[in-house]
């Protein structure tokens, strides 16, 4: 008896398909029986991740004729949104996450519903909800502000979640993925900041009394949660669209329990226990800092941004994704954090 194929999906069109997450996500949707062909777009032919069988273009989010030439051509069937400007560092001007995040998503909801797309899917960050303590926070939790003065990033994000899930309906459905600090493989701020940190030899100090969580995810779960979603889309009368998932890894660590792991797979080991910083004083260092070397323009090495991600706790309620989406995290948090440290030393090496 022959078995019958699946019905190919249409074209999927990712953007920012040449990033870390869109290679995990790309070589997933490969791996689809039912996937036909993906078209990646990106502001430079230079793909930082390539994967194979995936056709490659040159367009920017903010710029309409560039990339409605490629909406128009591809014509997707589903679009999956993963483009964001740089953020570990503060190069990247502030206006420039309103154009991509917002003014950029408009443009491509406005060019998905002229050629007729059904699903579209974007990626975000957990920290699109307000506060700098998410304890186990579910998707009720409000959002931040348009008029926050919190990091931009996040502040932008929040407001594109609002404006792709306000314009879903029957026939352009939308989701929102909400992803915490993305670990493993081709892993690019974490692991290369704390082997930084390693080689200029700190490994002796602690900020803080290490009491928070922090939730990671693993580049193939992050990318397998897509895959989820793009399926419950497709379902009849489904109970995905128009949603916010948080999506996350297994368990959730703490900043300097992870920084040990990290430290311990290149080669560091614990001689005595660590000087503690106490976290108050490590504020007083960076309202300092900030104070006097921003204003001529220089960064300094410790920051109220960088105190919070060690101190405080970033969880996330993942039922709703494991309830509606049937995600369940995979991968293993330590084994990825390691993995993602021999991942970085093989690649500095080459
Ligand atoms: N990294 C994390 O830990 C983390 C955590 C939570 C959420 N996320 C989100 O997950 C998504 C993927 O992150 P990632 O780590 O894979 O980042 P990445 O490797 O930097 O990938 C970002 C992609 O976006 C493209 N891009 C940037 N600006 C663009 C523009 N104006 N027009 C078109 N393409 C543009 C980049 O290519 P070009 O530079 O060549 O244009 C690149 O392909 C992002 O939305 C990110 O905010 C990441």
């Amino acid at each position: 008896m022959e078995i019958e194929s699946p019905a190919k999906w249409g074209p999927i069109l990712i953007i920012g398909g040449s990033g870390r997450l869109g290679y995990f996500i790309a070589h997933q949707l490969l791996q689809q029986p039912e996937c036909g062909r993906i078209v990646s777009v990106s502001r430079s032919n230079k793909i930082a991740h390539p994967c194979a069988s995936v056709e490659y273009r040159v367009a920017d989010i903010r710029e309409r004729n560039s990339l409605g030439n490629v909406v128009r051509e591809v014509m997707p069937e589903t679009i999956i949104n993963s483009a964001a400007p740089p953020h570990v560092d503060n190069l990247t001007p502030s206006f420039e996450f309103e154009q991509v995040f917002v003014k950029g998503q408009d443009i491509l909801m406005a060019l998905a519903q002229q050629v007729g797309t059904k699903y579209m899917i974007c990626t975000t960050s957990s920290s699109v909800i307000e506060g700098y303590n998410h304890i186990e926070a579910d998707e009720t939790v409000p959002l931040w502000p348009e008029s926050s003065s919190a990091f931009p990033y996040w502040v932008q994000r929040a407001r594109a979640e609002k404006r792709l899930l306000a314009v879903d309906s029957t026939t352009f459905q939308t989701v929102s993925l909400r992803l915490p600090l993305i670990i493993g493989e081709r892993e690019y701020a974490f692991v290369p900041a704390m082997l930084k940190t390693m080689k200029e030899g700190n490994t002796g100090l602690q900020i803080g009394s290490d009491q928070g969580l922090l939730a990671t995810v693993s580049g193939n779960d992050a990318a397998r949660a897509h895959i989820l979603a793009l399926r419950a889309l497709m379902k009849p009368r489904n109970d995905a669209h128009g949603e916010a998932f948080n999506i996350t890894g297994k368990t959730a660590l703490s900043f300097w329990t992870m920084a040990r792991i990290i430290w311990n797979e290149a080669g560091w080991q614990q001689e005595k226990a660590p000087s503690i910083i106490p976290e108050w004083a490590a504020k007083v260092i960076a309202v300092g800092s900030e104070t006097i070397m921003r204003p001529f323009g220089i960064e300094p090495q410790l920051t109220m941004h960088m105190l919070r991600f060690m101190c405080n706790t970033w969880t996330y309620d993942g039922s709703k994704a494991r309830d509606r989406l049937g995600y369940i995290p995979e991968d293993d948090v330590e084994d990825q954090l390691r993995k993602s440290v021999r991942w970085h030393l093989k690649h500095e090496a080459a």
